[in-house]
Parts: structure tokens; C-alpha cells; sequence
């Protein structure tokens, strides 16, 4: 296996506000499975994504992929979109479509996989708070 593939990263950071709800069950149901996520109210959480892309240095640049960008990639697709805004309410994404770290980690892959050349793999670490992080995918 010729193995030049390396990965480089790109940090950054949204505050959103959720709640984590399943209409389709009772609120006793909603408050045992989502706790304190649940409340009617919202909460918010400070997010931390990582963006992972891995590939080929291109001979040309000495780069696997422009990290500026990367960094306006994330800015247009993820942070303008997400950024102080409440999930739920505000986002076409998650209007009906829970707002866990799981289901924010997916979308943020889609919403960024299009943009990035397909020879390069991606992956997004999603941290909700500072023990618990989400990756996907979770083979890459
Ligand atoms: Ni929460």
C-alpha cells in the first residue's frame, strides 16, 4: 500500500440551543429517555466540531487540502447556518429531525462531503460538551 495519505484537521466552535424531544411519545416517555434534555424550554450546549479531512499531499502545493478553504468551507455551510440559533426552531435541518450529537454530526458530514473532493475523506468529531463527542463516520 503506497500510504502518503495524512489528515489534517480544522477546529471550530458554535453555540446552539436544543431540545430533544420524540412527538410521537408521551411526555412521561420524552422526560425518561431525554432527562433533562427534554425540558420545554431549550438549553444550550458550546459545541466543538472538528473537521478531519484525509488524503494525498498534492505534489503541487504540498498540501492535502487548503486549510483556508476548509475554514471558509465550515463558515458558509456550518457556522452561518448553526451558530446561535435554536435547532429546532430556527434550522430547516432539524425541524423534524432530532437534534442529538449523533443526528448534528451526520448532517454537518452532508453538508459539507459535496464541497470537498471526493478522492479526500472526511470526518466530523462533534463535541456536545467536553466527556461526551460524537464521529462520523465511525470507520474512515
Ligand atoms: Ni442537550
Amino acid at each position: 500500500m503506497n500510504s502518503k495519505r495524512i489528515a489534517v484537521f480544522r477546529k471550530e466552535h458554535f453555540n446552539a440551543a436544543h431540545r430533544l424531544n420524540n412527538p410521537a411519545w408521551s411526555d412521561d416517555e420524552n422526560t425518561r429517555v431525554f432527562g433533562k434534555c427534554n425540558l420545554p424550554n431549550y438549553h444550550g450546549h458550546n459545541y466543538d466540531l472538528i473537521v478531519q479531512v484525509t488524503g494525498e499531499i498534492d505534489r503541487t502545493t504540498g498540501y492535502v487540502m487548503d486549510m483556508k478553504l476548509l475554514s471558509d468551507l465550515v463558515k458558509e455551510r456550518v457556522l452561518d447556518r448553526f451558530d446561535h440559533k435554536n435547532l429546532n426552531l430556527d434550522t430547516e435541518e432539524f425541524r423534524n429531525l432530532n437534534p442529538t450529537a449523533e443526528n448534528i454530526a451526520v448532517t454537518i458530514y452532508h453538508l459539507l462531503r459535496s464541497e470537498i473532493k471526493p478522492e479526500l475523506d472526511l470526518k466530523i468529531r462533534l463535541y456536545e460538551t467536553e466527556r461526551n463527542f460524537v464521529e462520523y463516520p465511525a470507520e474512515a
